[in-house]
């Protein structure tokens, strides 16, 4: 098997997994206890923070440990809800593009009477900053732009927007979880108040992530209970999780050049060799402000979903784009707001790299590509349409 898809979820790195181990049977402490069991698993906690901060920059107590980045997202949207600002007449400001963990919290805001100003992109899925000035009034309570796409890898020039929103005083939080591990992150040179990132899109586990709220930053916490992290977020710790996604933020920080490096070479492969193999394709998203472990392309006259499974046939793991999108069967709005129409939408395909993948990989990928695609033209409706 040829696993591509490390947009959506990445294997543990093995040095993870030895570090999480002894959390489940030998370190089990509840952290909040006060004997030793309970200390160590809570240094552990407070070790695996400070591999975090490190990763983005942040101090350690401005980081929150979350179930992962849908978490870290409603978190900061229901902070500001149930910080007293009325929703009925204020504003959030945000992008067409956003991954649904941060449209979905916002449309129930809409639902209650919030403005939402959904800000447009041009062709390659980037925000224009200016129109970030220009939606900018005295209701606006919150700007949410992500760092880099989930689909199509583009990445926003948040620290252009950081600037506005810093002149403006209005906070500005980013969805950094497909852009951790892929570019420098620095969340004091980016001027940024919250900022969400999860562990398993850097080979970490599950179910794990984490908020930065900068220092001064009030959130209100919408987890309520024994009051864990700080009163954050309540709720017994998930100490193996924790411990492993730490681990990874730091081989993430020590791998950073290299694993860019590996990266751009992978991507520069595989797009000149599909290039010059098949005809009628298209790059998607920018093609250099991007994550280079993403590729995101349209074969025209082609289904992108019977592209995946032929690869799969193949033995060969992809995506169309972004695996949550699957359970709603919607069209991408990402690709719609990128103005695709429905032919060119239907034919992409995602292909994302993680560290593992290797040139080999690459040419044998290609080599299936330009069989299976061939052999889904040659029964396409769009057949004479190109003369396939
Ligand atoms: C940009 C982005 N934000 C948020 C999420 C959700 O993260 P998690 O799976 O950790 O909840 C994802 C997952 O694909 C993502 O790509």
């Amino acid at each position: 098997m040829i696993y591509f898809d490390n947009a959506a979820s990445t294997a543990v790195h093995p040095e993870v997994v030895k570090e999480m181990l002894p959390y489940f049977d030998v370190q089990y402490g509840n952290p909040s206890s006060i004997h030793q069991f309970g200390r160590k698993t809570k240094n552990a906690i407070e070790k695996a923070r400070k591999q975090v901060a490190a990763l983005i920059g942040a101090e350690p107590d401005e980081i929150t440990f979350t179930s992962g980045g849908t978490e870290s997202n409603n978190t900061i949207f229901y902070g500001i809800k149930f910080q007293g600002a009325k929703l009925e007449g204020s504003q959030i400001i945000t992008s067409s593009i956003e991954h649904d963990a941060v449209l979905k919290p916002i449309r129930e805001f809409e639902k209650n009477g919030c403005q939402v100003t959904y800000l447009p992109v041009d062709e390659h899925g980037i925000v224009n900053s200016d129109d970030i000035t220009n939606s900018i009034t005295p209701q606006t309570v919150m700007v949410s732009i992500m760092f880099a796409n989930n689909e199509v890898g583009t990445i926003q020039p948040i620290k252009e927007i950081s600037k506005i929103c810093n002149k403006y005083q209005i906070p500005l939080h980013t969805d950094a979880v497909q852009a951790a591990g892929k570019v420098p992150i620095n969340v004091k040179e980016l001027g940024v108040d919250a900022l969400s990132i999860s562990s398993h899109k850097i080979n970490g586990p599950k179910g794990v992530g984490a908020l930065f709220i900068k220092k001064g930053f009030t959130v209100v916490p919408y987890l309520l209970g024994g009051g864990q992290e700080n009163g954050m977020r309540s709720g017994t710790e998930n100490v193996a999780s924790i411990v492993g996604f730490g681990k990874a933020c730091e081989i993430a920080k020590e791998s950073l050049n290299k694993n860019i490096s590996h990266f751009q070479v992978l991507h520069s492969s595989m797009l000149s060799k599909i290039v010059k193999e098949i005809p009628y394709v298209k790059l998607n998203g920018h093609t250099e402000k991007r994550i280079f472990n993403n590729i995101h392309l349209t074969f025209l006259g082609v289904n992108g979903e019977d592209l995946i499974i032929k690869l799969d046939e193949h033995g060969i793991a992809a995506s169309t784009g972004s695996a949550c999108s699957v359970h709603t069967q919607k069209a991408s709005h990402v690709l719609k707001a990128m103005g695709f129409n429905h032919e060119q939408i239907t034919g992409s395909l995602r292909i994302s790299f993680g560290y593992m993948n290797t040139l080999d990989e690459v040419e044998q990928a290609v080599e299936v590509l330009k069989k299976v695609v061939a052999e889904l033209r040659s029964v396409s409706p769009y057949k004479t349409k190109y003369s396939f």
